[in-house]
């Protein structure tokens, strides 16, 4: 953490899950909080609960990050409130799946949306205002599924990609900044009963490669803060990787058709 004052570490969707998980590690590192999610989903119970737990600051947003204003408003409210940001976590995330053809237009405006849009300007509305009085941190969220085309999974992958890519050339240009980035590839994380659902159809594989949210939370936060660029939980994970890279893609693709259909 920063000496020089009350600095504080923005989560998004954090009321449960991978951010959730994210924030209580950050907060067992002794680091202030200000915990972003939907409204009447227990953040203010959450913050009492981390800040006396962990003898922190925290402090916490209602507010619903599908909508485009949301991250001016935040950034607003934050010097408002004369907060310091040196860390930003964008967590917040949507994982829908299926054939094309079947997508709902609702689900793919929140994958969109709540993917790309909502870490797009999270990213370039906070990137200016971090590491202008020591170190900062920014980790994207992206996924496994971002390395590659996954049928099945079309929209998230690509969502995906698009965070891989632009968190990588994002960190080159704020190199030499004072603010890191880094981006997280995790793989199956058991977060809810709908990912333990598709997990297990995806058989002893999935099993294998899943984490639980705090094992992947501990992973992600200390190799950000050893400014790692890709961050990759699990070494079941990272096997995946390079035999997946190593593989012809006519029969990658062929694979990942046949485990993700009917994996939503
Ligand atoms: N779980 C996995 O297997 C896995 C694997 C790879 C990557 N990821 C990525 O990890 C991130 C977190 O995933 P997760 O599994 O932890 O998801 P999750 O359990 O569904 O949690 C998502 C969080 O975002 C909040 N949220 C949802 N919509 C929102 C909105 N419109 N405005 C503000 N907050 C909102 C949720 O609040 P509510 O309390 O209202 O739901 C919740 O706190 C995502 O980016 C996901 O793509 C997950």
């Amino acid at each position: 953490m920063n000496e020089n004052g009350p600095y504080y570490a923005i989560v998004t969707g954090a009321s449960q899950g991978l951010g959730r998980a994210i924030a209580e590690e950050l907060a067992r590192r002794g680091h202030n909080l200000f915990l972003v999610s939907l409204p009447g989903t227990g953040l203010p119970e959450l913050s009492a609960s981390l800040s006396g737990r962990h003898n922190i600051l925290a402090r916490f947003l209602e507010t619903d990050l599908m909508r485009r204003e949301a991250p001016a408003e935040l950034l607003g409210y934050v010097r408002t409130n004369g907060i310091e940001v040196d860390v930003l976590v964008n967590n917040v995330g949507i994982g829908h799946g299926g054939a094309i053809g079947e997508y709902s237009d609702a689900a793919i405006e929140e994958s969109i949306f709540l993917n790309m849009r909502c870490t797009t300007l999270m990213t370039n509305t906070f990137a200016g205002e971090m590491g202008r009085n020591g170190r900062a941190y920014i980790l994207n969220i992206g996924s496994f599924g971002g390395f590659m085309p996954v049928p099945y999974k079309s929209i998230y992958s690509a969502t995906k990609s698009y965070i891989y890519n632009f968190s990588l050339a994002v960190r080159e240009e704020l190199r030499g900044s004072g603010v890191s980035v880094s981006v997280a590839m995790p793989g199956g994380i058991i977060t809810n009963g709908k990912v333990r659902e598709r997990v297990n159809k995806l058989g002893p594989l999935g099993r294998i490669n899943a984490l639980e949210p705090d094992v992947a939370a501990r992973y992600l936060v200390a190799l950000m803060f050893r400014g790692r660029s890709v961050i990759i939980p699990g070494w079941t994970n990272k096997v995946a990787y390079y035999v997946g890279c190593a593989m012809p893609f006519r029969l990658l693709m062929v694979l990942t058709r046949k485990i993700f259909r009917g994996v939503n």
